[in-house]
């Protein structure tokens, strides 16, 4: 019996580890299976648990309101000290960049407890930007003795970095995986479709809406569905790219703007300064003349999926959304200047605009305006799964 721990702590680790969890724990004849959270996010993190019914084994409980790099470092390195001397796992795996999942990384290998590394091998090369998953992700590679890369790009990255050809495994990324059991499950149950349009009419925007004639008279109400959080992004950046949505607000009056706000009081911050006094409006209600701006709390993943197949675009930083939106056959306009997801860039479904104020107004406006663009980065294709990365890995790991 091999003792398997899977340590995750955010909100895209613990969407991208929920299904690996429960695949392992299909196989209770080869595996015992750990779960420890480091409670890096807390309210965000406990969303997905209970969206997947995971209950973990260790919660380290880590999170302070405004944490830096250190406390989440130095937090996390001691806390599985104590949990990994009391569960003796055979194998760790950590997910993806985060400060969770290389310090995680860290603390099994002070242990000398082989690590496994789901999504490995992303890069941008530039050590700022994503700042500071890249280095994150370099760090957890050094350390990996199982990498699990999500595509044959990303297993070429980490032969070019000399990493062992044996220890690499092409498996396709688990959010893909997650993103077809919540489809499935949407599906399959119109009733949870309909729990998941007043989970949202609660939250402050009516999904009903969408069904409405437009003033121009011009087809159905649109929708632009927004989020951010990326650490470089903070000041300058955050600020504008929220003079840019103020300004599409206004250009499209008949479009729905919908920002569910990550709860990093930074990213909140400048939300409230551009788009003063919002946040606090009553359900259904927006911003300004056009009421069309609608920023709402963080959606538990089953309501954001079911958002975003009603959008007509996306506008993020965030990674684990640029797998998913293609897939969904979503044009994604990505707020960054690089990406290490380059694949959905190369078949045209994503497009990088940066935090510059008048890139980001202008390519919303060239998707809103121009259908031809519109139905070319419309094409549903996705290069990042196809949903059976978990039982890749845990096939690789009964070897
Ligand atoms: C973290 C990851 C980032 C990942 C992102 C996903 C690091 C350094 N950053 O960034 O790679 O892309 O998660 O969202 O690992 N907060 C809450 N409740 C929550 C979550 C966050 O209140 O459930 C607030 C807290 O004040 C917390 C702050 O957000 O201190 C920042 O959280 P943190 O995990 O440090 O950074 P993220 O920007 O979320
Ligand atoms: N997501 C969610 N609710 C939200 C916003 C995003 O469940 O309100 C999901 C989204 O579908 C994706 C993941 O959270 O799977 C992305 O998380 P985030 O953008 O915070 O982190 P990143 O992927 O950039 O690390």
């Amino acid at each position: 019996m091999k003792k398997i721990m899977l340590v995750f702590g955010t909100r895209p680790e613990a969407i991208k580890m929920c299904p690996l969890v429960k695949r392992f724990q299909q196989e209770t004849e080869t595996f015992e299976t750990i779960v420890c959270v480091t409670g890096q996010h807390r309210e965000m993190l406990d969303q997905v648990l209970h969206l997947f019914d995971v209950r973990p084994d260790y919660d380290l409980n880590i999170m302070k309101t405004g944490q830096d790099l250190y406390d989440i470092t130095a937090r996390v390195l001691l806390g599985m000290r104590d949990v990994l001397k009391e569960a003796q796992p055979d194998v760790v795996l950590v997910h993806g960049d985060t400060t969770t999942s290389t310090a995680a990384a860290l603390a099994a290998f002070y242990q000398r407890i082989p690590v496994g590394h789901v999504e490995a091998g992303l890069r941008t090369y530039q050590i700022y930007s994503p700042w500071p998953e890249e280095m994150n992700r370099q760090i957890t590679s050094r350390i990996a003795r199982y990498n699990f890369a999500p595509t044959p790009l990303s297993r070429e990255n980490l032969l070019r970095e000399y990493v062992d050809s044996a220890t690499i495994s092409v498996t396709g990324n688990t959010v893909i995986d997650a993103l077809h059991m919540v489809v499935q499950k949407l599906k399959d149950n119109p009733a949870l479709s309909e729990e998941q349009r007043k989970v949202l009419l609660d939250a402050g925007y009516d999904v009903r809406r969408l069904e409405r004639k437009t003033q121009s008279g011009e087809g159905p109400r649109r929708l632009v569905l927004i989020t951010g959080h990326r650490r470089e992004n903070f000041g300058l950046g955050f600020m504008h790219i929220c003079h840019a949505i103020k300004s599409l607000t206004q250009r499209y009056p008949d479009v729905d703007f919908v920002y569910p706000m990550h709860l990093n009081p930074n990213v909140r911050k400048p939300i409230h300064e551009i788009f003063d006094g919002i946040d606090m409006l009553p359900p259904g209600k927006g911003w300004g003349e056009a009421f069309n701006m609608f920023f709402i709390e963080p959606l538990e993943y089953l309501s954001f999926v079911y958002l975003m197949e009603k959008s007509t675009l996306v506008l993020t930083d965030s990674g684990g959304i640029q797998e998913e939106a293609p897939g969904l056959g979503k044009p994604v306009l990505v707020m960054r200047d690089t990406t290490e997801r380059p694949e959905a860039l190369e078949s045209g479904t994503v497009h990088l605009v940066g935090c510059d104020e008048e890139k980001i107004f202008s390519e919303v406006c060239m998707l809103l305006d121009d259908k031809t663009m519109y139905d070319k980065m419309s094409r549903a294709w996705n290069p990042y799964g196809d949903g059976k990365a978990c039982e890749r890995i845990v096939n690789m790991l009964k070897l």
